[in-house]
């Protein structure tokens, strides 16, 4: 239950989410939290707000600790309104006039977000605030994921406060990674693919610049999900495996079907692929979401796709596969394309075109079956899965 105190005189008064399934296109079935932290010092300093929808809960959060009016200042890290829609409220709670401190780039879109005028103080990296026995210091993360972001580092206590980083889409009582165990990786590591995987060279520089201040970290504290404390190292090495996209012995095979033939010639081409050794995860647009492939695709060495042909295009789901994917700029696959059609089949030819224009190893010209593959094609596709499976071997 809310709030926590997660150190001495420090304590999230965020909310959870229990029930959101969609978190504009991720499927969140976990639900989420939305993480707010309240720092009781000489000075009392909010850090981050809530969805609009429960600002009255973080109000009701932060009444149980202190009254709201004795904030003195808040800290919006970023703008994106899973954190700021409950601003207004806060604010007014807490007192129009108090200073709020964000990027440069935060008190801009902030007042595109909200016509209040709010005393905003514009703070940039290595700037610091304090709090009287306490001291925060900032470090923007621009594009880590919006213009806006930053960080704020409490220097005496060790503790992070990160924003969207390290987070992850997961409801629950559990505050710290110790009470939850390794079961939480798998939704940091979907988080990851699905929102901060485009700007992985970003990252990789934010993981040297921290390096380099050599910046003490006891504890991460995420805008979403549990707070890393036993060993933080842990998510800050997995991001730094996830930036540099290394990639496991593994291809994804992903595919629709109207009449089950592009699924048959998606299971020989796994079951070729696995007779070389290689892990593989034949996914169902249709029974897998968009973001759930995408966790699978972070870490896999190649990418086959699959498309029936509808209307001479693409089926329309592979096609929003596609473009999600190509958004979030994976690197560095091998990629090849099959799919059954009726009379005219461009959707081999179309994925191809994708694939090439995300810069993907196509190692195939691809396989498109008329109407319902025989014994032969079926050896085909197998003999593909083969190949994907020793290019992959190979790439090792
Ligand atoms: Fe959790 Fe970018 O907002």
């Amino acid at each position: 239950m809310r709030p926590v105190e997660i150190t001495k005189g420090i304590y999230d008064v965020g909310v959870i989410d229990w029930n959101i399934r969609d978190f504009h296109g991720y499927s969140t079935y976990r639900g989420t939290s939305y993480n707010a932290f309240l720092i009781v010092d000489e000075k009392i300093a909010l850090i981050d707000t809530v969805k609009k929808n429960f600002a009255d809960q973080l109000l009701d959060n932060i009444s149980k600790i202190v009254d709201p009016k004795k904030i003195d200042c808040v800290i919006s890290n970023h703008t994106e309104m899973d954190h700021s829609g409950g601003l207004p409220r806060v604010m007014h709670r807490v007192g129009e006039d108090k200073p709020l401190y964000c990027s440069n780039m935060g008190a801009k879109n902030l007042t595109r977000h909200f016509p209040q005028q709010w005393n905003y103080h514009a703070v940039g990296t290595g700037e610091e605030l304090s709090l009287g026995n306490r001291t925060l210091t900032f470090l923007e993360t621009r594009m880590l994921h919006w213009p806006d972001s930053m960080f704020t580092y409490l220097k005496e206590d060790k503790i992070l406060f990160s924003s969207d980083g390290f987070g992850q889409h997961y409801a629950g009582h559990e505050r710290f990674d110790d009470e939850i165990g390794d079961d939480i990786m798998l939704h940091a590591k979907k988080y990851y693919a699905n929102i901060l995987l485009l700007y992985s060279p970003l990252v990789l520089k934010l993981l040297d610049t921290v390096a380099q201040l050599g910046l003490e970290i006891d504890m991460i504290c995420p805008d979403h999900g549990i707070i890393w404390r036993k060993d933080p190292g842990k998510i800050i090495n997995a991001y730094a495996k996830w930036a540099k996209q290394e990639q496991e012995k593994k291809a994804v095979v992903v595919y629709d079907t109207m009449w089950h033939s592009t699924q048959a010639m998606a299971d020989e081409i796994a079951a070729g692929i696995a007779g070389e050794g290689v892990s593989v995860r034949p996914m169902h647009i249709r029974s897998s979401h968009r973001s759930e492939i995408m966790t699978e695709v972070l870490d896999a060495a190649a990418i086959v796709v699959g498309s029936p042909t509808l209307n001479n295009q693409l089926f329309p789901t592979v096609s929003d596969f596609l473009v999600y994917m190509k958004g979030l700029k994976p690197l560095n696959k091998i990629g090849a394309a099959f799919g059954s059609y009726g009379w005219s089949g461009e959707a081999v030819k179309l994925i191809n075109k994708e694939l090439e224009s995300m810069k993907f190893d196509v190692i195939d010209p691809g396989i498109k079956i008329q109407y319902v593959p025989e014994k032969k094609g079926l050896e085909a596709c197998f003999d593909l899965g083969k190949k994907v499976g020793k290019a992959i071997n190979e790439k090792r």
